[in-house]
């Protein structure tokens, strides 16, 4: 027996004695993620693959999984087999498959079983930028997963790639969406899902609900251990007050994922009225629908630099900026003027200048009005805890000690 897993019975105990399990204050199922840049200037426009994604999840049908970029993103150590080899995933709410070996060779140990499976599991736009991301077919396998320190989930799903893929920073992907994303990525039987990671957990009696919860923190440098995960529950120590829940929006496509309904106000005008989009921790930026992103630009007064494709302003213009909000459920989520700019000690990493001012809101490409109109990627994430709850069908959000930090 691990210690993970008595320690975690011992609490479940304890919360069945005080007969609540609504919220589990100290998971013990919580795992370090690392955040990482590593856009080789030149080759990777950053803001060219995240719009990429947008596209992808924008066009979602069933079986067609978003495209990630692989160089910035939250990592997360995830073992596999037993010995567990360790592999690198990109930490991703907008799909829910998880697969390996893509820089890393997948090791078969005595609980690799080969399901005979072909799974596809990453459907992209075709090929920008000298990437491509389509007909990236893997082999099903089950195995044991090792998340964190010795917390085993048995015969887990995931997907082995076999040969070429884009990737060259991490080894694939840990996938924390919701299961019916996994529909269609069965070649040989589209109409079944497979369990995810946090299906397993709960299936397999080692968590108590289906949750997970995101912690991540603005980041100054190229790789940095400062996010958590927790499966089953929150962690209080990561932020602050309570935490409100809004439920998943019944617009479409936004409700295939963590799909919520927003408003957004820049100061106190209106960009944005109440319409549906996403939460998703596999993009960095923040997208808009263009109606709402002509009003910013014009607000804010920036203009489009043309090297990274971001909004740039001066400092005039910074200093002059107001505070951007988004309106969730009852609650206004403020992004301060700090939290709309690209951390300025990380510009000369996505090819920008070490002096400008970059804006991380950005055009997703179509007017409101197309049940996708904005994504609020890690850039919004690392300002708010966040709860991805899947019994429940509802999005948390908590502030935290970085909701108002002046990092960038
Ligand atoms: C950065 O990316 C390049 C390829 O794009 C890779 O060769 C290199 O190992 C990466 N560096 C880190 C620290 O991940
Ligand atoms: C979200 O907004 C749509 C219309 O924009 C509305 O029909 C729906 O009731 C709202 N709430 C949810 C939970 O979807």
């Amino acid at each position: 027996m691990f210690p993970a897993v008595s320690l975690l019975t011992t609490l479940l105990l304890a919360l069945s004695i005080a007969g609540s399990l609504v919220e589990v204050d100290t998971s013990p199922i919580t795992l370090p993620i690392a955040r990482r840049l590593n856009v080789s200037k030149g080759t990777t426009n950053l803001l060219q693959s995240d719009k990429a994604r947008v596209a992808a999840l924008k066009g979602s049908q069933t079986g067609s999984i978003p495209v990630i970029n692989d160089a910035a993103g939250y990592i997360a150590a995830v073992g596999v087999g037993s010995p567990a080899k360790t592999y690198n995933l990109i930490v991703d709410t907008g799909s829910s498959n998880t697969w390996v070996g893509a820089t890393t060779p997948y090791v078969k140990t005595s609980t690799s079983v080969n399901t005979g499976q072909p799974v596809s599991v990453i459907y992209g736009s075709g090929s920008f930028s000298g990437m491509a991301y389509n007909d990236i077919i893997r082999t099903e396998y089950t195995d044991t997963v090792t998340l964190g320190k010795g917390l085993i989930i048995t015969k887990q799903s995931i997907g082995v790639a076999s040969s070429s893929t884009s990737f060259t920073n991490v080894d694939g992907i840990l996938g924390i969406g919701p299961e019916d994303l996994t529909l269609g990525s069965l070649i040989k039987s589209p109409a079944k899902t497979i369990p995810t990671i946090t299906e397993n957990l709960f299936s397999q009696g080692t968590i108590s609900q289906k949750v997970v919860s995101v912690s991540f923190r603005p980041t100054t440098s190229q790789e940095t251990t400062n996010g958590e995960l927790t499966f089953g529950g929150t962690d209080a120590t990561k932020y602050i007050g309570s935490i409100a829940y809004t439920p998943i929006t019944t617009t479409k496509p936004a409700s295939t994922y963590w799909g919520i309904n927003e408003s957004i106000t820049y100061g106190s005008t209106t960009i944005l009225s109440s319409t549906a989009g996403i939460v998703d921790t596999g993009t960095t930026f923040l997208y808009i629908a263009t109606d709402a992103y002509t009003k910013y630009q014009s607000a804010t007064g920036a203009t489009v630099d043309s090297t990274t494709g971001l909004l740039v302003v001066s400092s005039a213009k910074y200093n002059a900026l107001k505070n951007l909000n988004f309106n969730i459920g009852s609650e206004t989520y403020v992004l301060t003027p700090n939290a709309q700019i690209w951390p300025r000690s990380l510009n000369t990493h996505i090819g920008g200048s070490s002096t400008a001012i970059y804006l991380i809101v950005n055009d997703i490409g179509t007017p409101s009005g197309q049940g996708m109109d904005f994504v609020n990627g890690y850039t919004f994430l690392e300002r708010f805890y966040s709860v991805f709850d899947t019994a429940n069908s509802r999005v948390g959000f908590a502030k935290t000690s970085y909701t108002d930090a002046t990092t960038n």
